[in-house]
Parts: structure tokens; sequence; C-alpha cells
């Protein structure tokens, strides 16, 4: 039992995912775009990834949600609170929370979507994290999805061959065991970075019109050299940054789950951390990079592996549009 005034952490406690079962693996870009398997590989890391045909980011959201309540014994009469991480909402308004919200049956749970693109998921893990801690909350349902194909240029062989579509939640609950749960995050946003990543059509600024559509401003656009050379190093930094802040040497940590955006830059953030490959958690061979769901696929997936133990340190970091970025320290709560 939690007594009123102790204070407590909140632990991730169940985990979910959701991957569409068509896949695009390199040898399909090859047949429609000016490219080729072994640049894709070397480059990126990639060999596959996968693409929702039907149904939308609430659907995938929906189908992770069920996963973790399946596995957990979750009910949805239970939860809080729902955080949906997206770029890719069904809709403007309403929020895709309230789209989730209503399928699953969470009769219960008020919600929100939180938009920080591939950094996503942490923003909306710690904000969660925050809910719980203050005490007021006690099911915290954070849930990454994207479809990133609805924005995807399939005539853009720079970005186009990046991206996936994919869904995966956690549950955040509190733990009045502080040796477990998240520990510390260091968030940032810089706006400069909007000049290098961003979907410019269909917003305020430019509303949906025949000239949007005609410029292709409703696809994803990427300078991917110059995003690539601040990613790399923010990523690498933040994660070396909260290992100092929180006196983690190399074998303290027992994985780095990192954004699915490049191997070239999770090696590098590996590197500079001190870590070997093997405590590195990697999917991004099969999914690709789908955004706000990256990274709790990762921990969905070593998960039920039975690759995470209770007590384990995790460091999980990200780099977006935005720019945005950050890590998260948390120690594992349940084998
Ligand atoms: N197939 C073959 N060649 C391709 C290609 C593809 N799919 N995409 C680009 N190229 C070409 C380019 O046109 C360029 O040709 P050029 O030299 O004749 O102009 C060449 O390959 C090198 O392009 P470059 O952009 O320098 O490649 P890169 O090594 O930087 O890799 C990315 C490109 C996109 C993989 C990489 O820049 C990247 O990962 N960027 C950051 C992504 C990221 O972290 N985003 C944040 C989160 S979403």
């Amino acid at each position: 039992m939690q007594s009123q005034n102790k204070p407590v952490n909140a632990a991730i406690t169940a985990v979910g995912m959701y991957v569409p079962d068509k896949i695009m693996d390199n040898k399909y870009f090859e047949s429609i775009v000016d490219t080729n398997d072994q640049w894709i590989v070397t480059r990126t890391g990639i060999k596959e990834r996968r693409l929702m045909e039907n149904g939308a980011t609430s659907d995938m959201a929906i189908f992770a949600i069920q996963d973790l309540m399946k596995t957990s014994g979750l009910k949805a009469e239970e939860i809080d609170v729902i955080i949906v991480a997206t770029v890719t909402p069904d809709m403007f308004f309403p929020a895709t929370a309230c789209l989730v919200q209503e399928k699953i049956g969470a009769k219960n749970a008020w919600g929100f979507d939180l938009s920080a693109a591939c950094s996503g998921f942490l923003f909306a893990l710690q904000t969660g994290a925050s809910l719980i801690k203050s005490r007021q909350y006690k099911k915290v349902v954070v849930v990454g999805s994207d479809k990133m194909s609805s924005i995807t240029d399939y005539t853009d062989r720079n970005t186009c061959i990046l991206f996936g579509d994919a869904a995966s939640a956690v549950l955040l609950e509190p733990t009045d065991n502080l040796n477990f749960g998240i520990k510390d995050s260091l968030l940032y946003v810089d706006g400069t970075g909007k000049e290098a990543l961003y979907m410019k059509g269909g917003g305020s600024l430019n509303p949906a019109s025949y000239q949007t559509v005609d410029n292709k401003w409703h696809y994803i656009y990427q300078d991917g050299k110059a995003v690539f050379k601040v990613a790399v190093k923010g990523m690498a930094d933040i994660s070396y940054e909260i290992m100092q802040k929180n006196g983690l040497k190399g074998e303290d940590v027992a994985y780095l789950v990192p954004h699915q955006a490049n191997l070239r830059i999770i090696d590098a953030t590996a590197e500079r951390m001190g870590i070997s490959k093997e405590k590195v958690m990697i999917n991004i061979d099969k999914y690709g990079n789908t955004t706000a769901a990256t990274i709790p696929l990762c921990l969905t997936e070593y998960c039920r592996d039975g690759k995470v133990k209770k007590g384990d340190n995790l460091i999980l970091s990200a780099f977006g549009a935005g720019y945005t970025w950050g890590a998260i320290y948390l120690t594992w709560s349940f084998d």
C-alpha cells in the first residue's frame, strides 16, 4: 500500500505492440525508385518496413493497447489517462486519444495527443510519469502510433525508404519502491530545426488547397544530411549527459533503447556511451523509422524475448523533427 504522503516513481508495468502484416522490403523500393538494397542497408540499416493498408493511426494504437490489455490483464475501465504520441493523427480534431478511448471502451479516461515527431514517445512518457508522480492518476497508457505511409512521397527516394507504420504502448503505474521506474529525463526542443524536417501543408499556415497538393506539401520533407549531422551529435551527447548526471558507467547500463532512424546514429550513440553492441536494442532492420513507435516497439520485443530483466537500467534516447530530442533513464520493474 502506498501511504498518502510518500513519493512514488512511475514504472512501466506492461507493454504492447502492433505492426501491420504487409511488408515492404528493399527489393520493392528498387522497383519504384532509383535505389538499391545495398545503399539502403549500408546507409540506414533498414531491410523492411510495414504498411498499414486499411486503417489509420488510431486503429494501430487500439491494436497495440488491446495487445497490452490482453497480455497484462489491464481492463479498459481502469485506465485513467491515454496519451497518444503521433505526427499522423487520424484528423486534426478530435484528438486521436478520443478515438482510441471510445474504441477500447476506456470510459473513465481522459487523454490527449502529443506532437514531438521522433521524440514523441519520450515526451509522452515523461508527461505520463509526471501525472503518476502527482499521485492523481494510477494508470496512464502511453502509446506511440504513426502511419508514416500517409505522409510519405513514394516518388522521393531520399525519404520513402526510411519510414514505416507501427504502434506500441506502455502502461505507467506508481511504485513506492524508488529503486524502480523512471528516474531522470533530459528533454529539449530547438525550433531552428524547422527548416530541415517538416510537412508544410495542411496546417493553418498553408491550409489544404490545389496548390499545396500540387506542391507535394502534404508529404515529409527532410534535408537528410543536415538532420544527420545534428541527430548523430544530439542523440550521442544527450545519452552520455544523462549517464554522467546519474553517475552511470557503461557497465551500469543494461540497454540503450534508441530511436530507430539510422543505424549509424545508433552506433555512434552507443560508442559515446561506452556500451557494446549487444546492449543496444535494434529492430530498424525490420520496421524502419516508425517515428513515435520505435522505442516502445523495441521495449516490447526485447521484453517478450525475455531479454529485459527486473532491475535493468535502461537509457531511452531520441532525436527528431523540431528539432526535438532527449533521453530518459529508468530501471525496469518486472521480469
Ligand atoms: N538510394 C540511393 N541513393 C540515394 C537514396 C536512395 N534511397 N537516397 C539518397 N541517395 C543519394 C543522394 O541523392 C545523394 O546523391 P548525390 O551525392 O549524387 O547527391 C547520395 O545518395 C548521398 O546522399 P546523402 O543525403 O548524403 O546520404 P546520407 O549518407 O546522409 O544518408 C539518410 C541519407 C537520409 C539516410 C541520412 O542522411 C539520415 O539518416 N539522416 C537523418 C535521419 C534522421 O535521423 N531523422 C531524424 C528523425 S526522423
